[in-house]
This record gives structure tokens, sequence and C-alpha cells, in this order.
């Protein structure tokens, strides 16, 4: 199999928004600009499971540039962009793996596919493909040089993974990256989760009362972009300490059980599992909207929600109605799948442009430096990290200062008090 993707036609929109992404991707861009001269990455052959989106296409371009041969398939079965599955294979010449709504059988068969190139490196986002190689194709590990992860959910796994001494190659949590997760987890989740939520429902935000479950720094980002559009956010938290930063934030915080009495919108961002269940369905509020913004679809209790379900009925497109025995109805979103990347688009390009300067970097260190890393999981290099931010403040046209030779000294010592 070459690709499999859903309609080769659609690669003229894919084409368009791709270069319309490009523009908002300046750190990628110079990155792109110095793989094609230097070829880093000549002759690797990676294999990617990420989200299908027009950011990951100019991703893929950046690791093509730079010598490698790029194998795409999807992270989730509803966050692939169609037109820019398109687009890669016709118009870029990338093999692509992944069709929007693909069930799950060939949601793995399409992983088989790019495992089946026989990678030298791994790129994965929740650590589907690491897992399948590690579970089913262990005899494969022994080829591959490294790996980058993504994501939170990911990297807990591979650490999972490292600390059962079962991970058979080094892995760069990308996600660990300051450049990553203080922009694209933050400013990323909370702009194309409302985004989601927006477009799925068209329901007016303000005035709502938004609980959001996780106050990591998606869930931190949720909330500041729900209050922005007028909500009253509250939220749910197991963590004592992001408890007191969410009430010092000014945030409301209960349990889900007093939450689930109130909240007009629940967003889950937690990673784990059953968040909401059977028990708060029952109390919520006639017309609730309910929805997942983290990686895994594993954080509502759909099954349980269908066993206290009268009639279900797809409303539009992203919006099905449950309705529970006491005759209420309940509405939740992209099948509880991440509604940012399943209603709208993912992350914008802007903010994609860090993550996947990180992606890229870090491809390459792997490639220069993989005989001498260990099987576990580490973080990006410092200077890898603070180079692109010093690119991208660069490219917004932001100047900063510097210390001065008298500051530095100071900071230096210990001597001088008041
Ligand atoms: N994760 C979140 N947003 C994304 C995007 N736009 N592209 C790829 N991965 C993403």
């Amino acid at each position: 199999m070459n690709h499999d993707v859903k309609k080769l036609s659609l690669s003229g929109q894919g084409v368009k928004r791709i270069e319309w992404a490009d523009q908002q991707m300046d750190v990628l861009n110079i990155i792109r600009e110095r793989f094609r001269k230097q070829k880093p990455l000549k002759g690797i052959r990676i294999a990617a499971c990420l989200h299908v989106t027009t950011e990951t296409a100019n991703l893929m371009r950046t690791l093509k540039a730079g010598g490698a041969v790029t194998y795409l398939c999807a992270s989730n079965p509803l966050s692939t962009q169609d037109y820019v599955a398109a687009a890669l294979v016709k118009n870029y010449g990338i093999p692509v793996f992944a069709i929007k709504g693909e069930n799950r059988d060939v949601y793995f068969k399409h992983i088989r596919a790019v495992l089946d190139k026989k990678p030298h490196l791994t790129m994965d986002d929740g650590a589907d493909l690491v897992s399948e190689l590690h579970q089913k194709r262990k005899a494969q590990t022994g080829t591959i040089r490294g790996g980058t992860e993504e994501t939170t959910t990911g990297v807990i796994r591979l650490k999972s993974m490292a600390k059962n001494k079962v991970l058979r190659y080094p892995i760069v949590a990308v996600n660990d990256a300051r450049t990553k997760h203080f922009f694209d987890n933050r400013y990323g989740t909370g702009q194309s989760t409302m985004d989601g939520i927006i477009r799925a429902t068209n329901v007016l935000i303000a005035g709502k009362t938004v609980v959001t479950s996780g106050y990591g720094w998606c869930g931190r980002g949720v909330a500041m972009k729900a209050r922005g559009l007028g909500a009253h956010v509250i939220i749910t938290e197991i963590d004592p300490l992001k408890s007191i930063e969410a009430v010092l934030d000014g945030f409301q915080v209960m349990p889900m059980s007093r939450a689930a009495v109130v909240g007009d919108i629940f967003i889950t961002l937690t990673g784990d599992i059953n968040v909401i269940r059977v028990e708060h369905f029952k109390k919520m509020k006639q017309g609730a909207i309910v929805c997942n913004s983290g990686h895994f679809d594993v954080e509502i209790d759909l099954k349980g929600l269908k066993k206290i379900t009268r009639s279900k009925k797809q409303i539009r497109e992203f919006v099905v109605e449950y309705t529970v025995t006491s005759g209420k109805k309940i509405y939740v979103l992209a099948e509880g799948r991440l509604i940012n990347l399943a209603a709208a688009e993912g992350h914008p390009p802007s903010v994609m442009d860090m993550s996947f300067a990180n992606q890229a970097l870090s491809a390459e260190y792997i490639a220069k430096n993989y005989t001498k890393l260990e099987k576990r999981v580490y973080g990006v290099p410092e200077n890898i990290d603070k180079k692109i931010a010093q690119l991208k403040l660069m490219t917004m046209g932001v100047k900063i200062d510097t210390l001065t030779k008298e500051q530095k000294k100071y900071l230096n010592s210990w001597e001088i008090g008041t």
C-alpha cells in the first residue's frame, strides 16, 4: 500500500491551506531552509503518527527538505483533514495513510502501514505507534534509532514503559520543551477547544457555566479562553496545588458531583478515564453539552451514558443528542474525541510553529546523537528550546533586553546583599 487517503481530488484545497498555514510558521521555515542546504536527515526513514493537519504537512515538508523519507498516519481517527492528506500524496510526494472518520481497525491498519516502511525514527502523538511496535513488532525495534513524542499523554505512557524497562529505544519528549507546552498546550488548546465547541454547536458562550476538568496547561488555557468569552468557569481537579492555583486565578473549584448540577458546558482535559460518569450525567441540567479535549476518548463514560439512554439522535455534524431515561437531553460532541481537532482545525499554525520546530530539531538531534542515547525518555536539549524561543521572538519582531556585564556579575555573586 503506497497511500490510503479519502480523495486525491481534494489536493487543490489542501495545497492552498498548507501554504496559508506555512506563512504563519516562520521558525519552521527558517529550519526548512537550513535543512534544504545541510540535509541533516539524509536517508533517514521517519514513520510519523500525528494529527494530519496543515501544520503537520509543513513539518513533513521540513523533514523531507532535510533529506528524510517520511510516512504519515493519523494519531486520532477523527482529526484528519482529508484535503491535507490528498495534497501531501499528490503534490508533496509524501505517503499518507489516514482518512477522517476511519474505524479502529483501519486506524491500526494505517499505523502498521507506516511501520511496514521500516523506519529509523518514529514521531508519535499519544504513543499509539510506539505501543503497537512494542507489543506486536518487537523484532523491528532493533533498527530504530530513536523517536519523538508530541503530547502529555504520550509522554506519560512512554515514561511508564521506561520505568518498567520495556522501552526499546530512546525517545525525546517534545511536549516537555518549554517552547511547546507553555504555548501549544495553553494557548493552542485554549483557542482551538473553544473554536471546536462553537463550530460544532453555534452556542453563545457568554453567560454560560463552563466546567473544565483538569487544570494542567491545557485546562488552564481552556479556562482562560472560556472566561474571555464571558463564561462563568468552574474547575474540577484532583491535585491540591493546581486547585489552589485555579482558586487564585479567580475560578470556582469544586468536585464534579457539585459541578454537574450547575454546568451548561463540560470540557474534560485530564488525561484520565471516566472523569464524567453516570452519577454525574444523572445530575446534569436539561440540555447540558459534554465534550473532551484530552488526547483519548476515555474521559467521558459514554458506555455508561448509553446504559441510561432511551434514544439517541445526530443533531448536527458533531452533536449527538442522548435522551436519558428521565426524559432529559444531554448533548455529546464528537463522540468524546478531541473536540478541537474533530470539529475545528486544531491549534493555529503560529503556535504549532514552535511545537513542530521542536519536532524537527529533535529529529536532527537524534539523527546525530543516537549512538550515545540510552533507552529512556529525554527532554528536548535546553539549547534547542532556547534557540526556538529566540527565533520565535525574532520572527515576531519583538526585541528584548540583554544583561549588562555588571548584572551578569551580580547574578553570579553571593556577597552583595542590601
Ligand atoms: N495538535 C493540536 N493541534 C494540532 C495541529 N493543528 N496540528 C497537529 N497537531 C495538533
